[in-house]
């Protein structure tokens, strides 16, 4: 069973084989409207379920998009409104799902849902998203670096801020794609060592620096993400804020990276706090192309867990 679970646990030439799918069906569509359906419909007949526990905006609309321009039937649904959302076992909506749907995506808390999901279910689960991972994001970004730069093996990753769900994602494709990862952030929110230790053990370098300007040094793409994600707590807010300022990535610190660095944010963003308007929407920016890349690079995990 083809589950898409994660990155450093899906093998490395089918990655390579979706970034190129994806690539290719990008192209194959270009300048069509977005509802004209791919001339190829390997998912014709499927029906595919996306459930969130959390709020979407990017993960919803592209994978029913994707889904649907691949020739596949949608059904979103909400997890409060879901019996799951009242006690019902994940084992059980696991087994129940697998005989109405041929394909289920879970946006979800703990990981442990995901795993309980994907052990119980008779059909391919992928992960759209957890507290701790969002293999789904990192796809569309390596993607949209090899767009934009060429193969983003051997480049310089630089991570500036919380050491967070995407962050790990990220840890693992330098791993699997073979690029350098330099974490920047305060020690309170570094990345989970064993992330460190992953990519680590797949040749790459993965070091954390300190010093933002000294990180910023030679890379060939900087990213960052929200302070404060979706499953920390309200409360943690002003702490975060003020661990993280010296961290936000801006016109000063961008001047440290190469000149054609490109700067990423998987959105939503705040504005001014982990990432500058100028930043934002200046010359070094893709993080529109990334959005539009969870379309593409999605549909390609679609197929490689159908298998079609
Ligand atoms: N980047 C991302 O996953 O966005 P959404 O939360 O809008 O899905
Ligand atoms: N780190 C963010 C990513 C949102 C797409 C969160 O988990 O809220």
């Amino acid at each position: 069973m083809n589950h898409f679970l994660d990155i450093h646990t899906t093998d490395a030439a089918d990655l390579r084989s979706m970034i190129d799918t994806a690539r290719a069906m990008k192209t194959a569509r270009a300048g069509l409207p977005k509802g004209t359906p791919d001339a190829d419909q390997p998912l014709k007949g499927r029906m595919v379920a996306l459930i969130f526990e959390k709020p979407s905006t990017r993960t919803r609309v592209s994978f029913d998009v994707g889904a649907r321009q691949l020739g596949a039937e949608t059904m979103v649904l909400s997890g409060k409104e879901m019996q799951l959302g009242h006690g019902e076992t994940i084992a059980d909506t696991a087994r129940v799902l697998s005989r109405y749907v041929d394909l289920i995506m879970i946006r979800t808390f703990e990981e442990q849902t995901l795993l309980e999901m994907a052990e119980h279910a008779t059909v391919p689960v992928i992960n759209g998203l957890t507290n701790r991972t969002h293999p789904c994001q990192i796809m569309a970004d390596v993607l949209t670096y090899e767009e934009h730069r060429g193969p983003i093996a051997g480049r310089k990753v630089v991570w500036s801020g919380d050491g967070n769900n995407v962050c790990a994602s990220f840890l693992h494709a330098a791993g699997q794609f073979g690029f350098d990862f330099t974490f920047t952030g305060p020690p309170t929110l570094d990345p989970e060592a064993a992330w460190l230790d992953f990519a680590r053990s797949k040749g790459v370098r993965a070091e954390i620096v300190r010093d933002p300007a000294l990180a910023f040094e030679g890379a060939d793409l900087v990213v960052t993400d929200t302070w404060v994600s979706m499953h920390d707590p309200e409360s943690a807010k002003e702490r975060r804020h003020n661990q993280l300022r010296a961290y936000q990535v801006n016109e000063a610190l961008m001047a440290h990276a190469k000149p054609d660095a490109l700067f990423m944010h998987c959105l939503p963003a705040h504005r001014n706090d982990e990432a500058t308007s100028a930043v934002m929407d200046g010359p070094h920016s893709v993080i529109f192309d990334e959005a539009e890349n969870r379309l593409h690079a999605q549909k390609a995990v679609m197929r490689w867990c159908l298998g079609v």
